[in-house]
């Protein structure tokens, strides 16, 4: 069995996602794809961001079930707590110690600057708490308190990475270096576009499929989707790559691909025929999945266990750090 200790000259990669409930499958062919084949090669450490969702979240309570179902999700879907720490932000409460001292070697400036807080300004003009704008404070303390130095993330994170990086050096040169300077790893993230064929696929477009969904659920879901826009009658020859449809199969169905194209491309199949492909083909490819999620959630406490466990040995190297810090700043 794989574990920290025999990975010891692994370089540590440490990632933090959002609760954002039960996972669709353009979370699972990002994120989480990725993150399950980092974890044979690097020290993983995956971080639910509890702390983080309080910055633009009103209320808190479908929090602790959002948790639980994105965590069932990231195990049924292979991240494997033999391999990896999987763990909740705030059970490891040092994280918030390392960010206030954090915010004292961060100019406002360059805070105000990022372009993620002026969105969420834009979005949220009735609650642009303090809390928002610490927010890429609070993600630098994430990965400098288990000194992270690969960051696996989306392209919109990258300007929270240079500003990580710029946090880390200040701290270094200011009280002497205890910190790597961490990269973010982009993920080649295929852009996978919601059923409505415009915006990417995300939770709040509601044009996802929960990778969790029953076959019946996925059929249903798929048959709402849009496709090719220029294909109007069932006779009309199709653009597999104006569609949406199309691009899904290349994921789900990759060993018929071409002959889709072409039977698309000369109305030899219609669209309603496309989609019930693709809905065989996505339910067959999470059929294991389904299987694993189905013996966990049969198991009292297992989720509570694994991330219980994995506070407790992040919390190890967390309190290491602190006093290192302390140490250097002369707080002790
Ligand atoms: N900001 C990230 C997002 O919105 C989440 C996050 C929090 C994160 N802490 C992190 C990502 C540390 C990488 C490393 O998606």
């Amino acid at each position: 069995m794989l574990n920290f200790t025999s990975k010891l000259m692994a370089k540590r990669v440490f990632s933090g996602f959002r609760p954002t409930g039960k996972q669709h499958i353009g979370n699972y062919l990002g994120a989480i794809q990725n993150c399950i084949s980092l974890q044979n090669d690097y020290d993983c450490i995956y971080c639910v961001v509890d702390i983080h969702a309080l910055t633009t979240l009103e209320n808190t309570e479908r929090l602790q079930e959002d948790i639980y179902e994105m965590a069932i999700d990231w195990l049924a879907a292979g991240i494997d707590p033999q391999k990896s720490i999987i763990f909740v932000q705030s059970h490891v409460p040092q994280v918030m110690e390392l960010h206030t001292i954090f915010s004292m070697v961060t100019p406002l400036s360059w805070l105000l600057r990022v372009p993620t807080f002026k969105e969420k300004v834009k979005m949220q003009p009735h609650n642009v708490n303090y809390g928002l704008v610490g927010y890429p404070v609070l993600m630098t303390a994430d990965i400098a308190l288990y000194k992270g130095e690969i960051v696996p993330v989306g392209e919109d994170q990258l300007p929270h990475l240079e500003l990580a990086r710029e946090i880390v050096r200040r701290f270094n040169s200011l009280f002497g270096n205890a910190f790597p300077e961490p990269q973010a790893k982009l993920t080649s993230f295929p852009l996978i576009l919601g059923l409505d064929g415009v915006q990417k696929m995300s939770k709040s477009f509601n044009n996802y499929i929960e990778i969790a969904a029953s076959p019946q659920g996925i059929s249903e879901r798929v048959m709402t989707a849009f496709t090719d826009p220029e294909r109007k009658y069932r006779s009309d020859p199709g653009h597999p790559d104006m569609c949406n449809i199309f691009c899904l199969h290349k994921f789900f169905t990759p060993t018929r691909v071409e002959e889709i194209a072409s039977e698309c491309r000369t109305a030899g199949i219609g669209c309603v025929d496309c989609k019930k492909m693709l809905a065989q083909s996505i339910s067959s490819t999470l059929e294991p999945f389904r299987e694993r999620r189905a013996i966990i959630a049969s198991k009292p406490n297992y989720v509570a266990e694994v991330l219980a466990d994995g506070a407790t040995r992040a919390e190890a190297i967390a309190k290491d750090t602190m006093k290192e810090v302390k140490e250097k700043m002369g707080l002790l």
